[in-house]
């Protein structure tokens, strides 16, 4: 696949899980800059907290378990800067560290999932060097990204039985390979299907602002010889009612306790017109998107993003400077448009409260 979120060593070495070997500890995290696909594929290091944050906030490095994996990974390649003495400094650099990268994008629970993970693992141990507390920072966030493979794998084989030869499939935005450790959630059904010979024709939205659909899901399928048409997001009406879908399955950044998802703008719409056209409409998430601490969708925060997203669609004047813009990276499909979600334990099938 494409290893879109790694760790890296000065040697080279690329890594997808913990060894302990001295070479690992000189690593950095190693990310696919997305803002440059479909043109070019180019690979990022770094170990800078400024800079792993930056490309979170740009989006050269998006979709929920990857930016949870990224910031983990990056938390560990940044500590190797932190100046502390004893446990407690180590701590408190952690915790600084960690809080300027969660701020660095509001949607996304694996982003803050991740980074307590890590902080939580080095606070409940009792190590009392730095440099065991490095380790098993490490340790932790290795551990994210490799659970992360599993997970992918695990909703594509649960994911893939709900699929036939000749469905015609459509998804929104990018919930492929792109967005996590590897299979990705929403394509990851798909992958397995295809590997398993089962003809699949994928739609992919295009996705506006920032068109995730047709500059990254349509690219990585394309690339792995999956049959992909892109369309623009106000087609999608129109497919269905040709009677060229029989499935959308999309991805969520967060889930509420009573399984309303949010997702990629313009997911919502896509919910309501599968309902109408009687469509199964699945959410393919890990456990880790699940907030179960918020009771509805509505408590979930919504990240609303420049204005040049829309006004200045990739450096072109698409909007009148004197026009306000309304430019929500997400919104919430409710619980009822939901027919089921893919997870790594298995489908889960409404009603969603307590299975979540
Ligand atoms: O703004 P983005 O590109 O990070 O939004 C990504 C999505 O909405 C994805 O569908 C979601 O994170 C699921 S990724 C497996």
């Amino acid at each position: 696949m494409l290893d879109p979120v790694r760790w890296i060593d000065d040697d080279g070495r690329v890594y997808d899980k913990f060894e302990d070997c001295d070479d690992i500890f000189s690593g950095k995290l190693r990310l696919i800059d997305q803002t440059l696909l479909p043109v070019e594929l180019k690979y990022l290091q770094t170990d800078k907290p400024e800079e792993i944050f930056d490309f979170i906030k740009r989006l050269v490095v998006r979709g929920a378990p990857a930016i949870g994996c990224a910031a983990a990974l990056g938390l560990a390649a940044s500590s190797k800067h932190f100046d502390s003495a004893d446990r407690a400094s180590f701590l408190r650099d952690l915790e600084k560290i960690s809080s300027f990268l969660a701020s660095s994008r509001p949607t996304a629970v694996n982003l803050f999932w991740a980074l307590n993970r890590c902080a939580d693992a080095c606070r409940k141990s009792e190590l009392s060097s730095p440099a065991s507390l490095r380790k098993l920072l490490l340790k932790e966030a290795l551990s994210i990204l490799e659970e992360d493979i599993d997970m992918c794998r695990a909703i594509g084989n649960y994911g893939s039985a709900l699929l036939e030869n000749d469905f015609g499939v459509l998804t929104h935005c990018n919930a492929g390979a792109l967005a996590t450790g590897d299979y990705g959630t929403a394509l990851s059904p798909v992958y397995v299907a295809h590997e398993k010979g089962i003809k699949l024709r994928v739609y992919s939205d295009e996705t506006r602002p920032l068109l995730q659909g047709s500059r990254l899901t349509a690219w990585e399928l394309d690339r792995a010889g999956v049959d992909v048409t892109t369309i623009c997001d106000n087609m999608a009406a129109q497919l269905m009612k040709e009677g060229k879908v029989n499935i959308v399955i999309v991805g969520a950044d967060r889930v509420a306790a009573n399984g309303d998802a949010a997702n990629k703008i313009g997911t919502y719409g896509v919910a309501i017109l599968a309902k109408y056209h009687k469509i199964p409409f699945y959410v393919a998430i890990p456990y880790s998107t699940v907030d179960s601490s918020l009771k509805d969708g509505s408590l979930i925060p919504i990240e609303q993003r420049h204005r040049d997203e829309v006004a200045r669609g990739f450096g072109k004047v698409t909007a009148p400077d004197t026009v306000k813009i309304y430019n929500p990276a997400f919104d919430v499909t409710p619980n009822e448009l939901i027919t089921g979600f893919i997870t790594e334990r298995g489908i889960i099938e409404a009603p969603f409260l307590g299975k979540l």
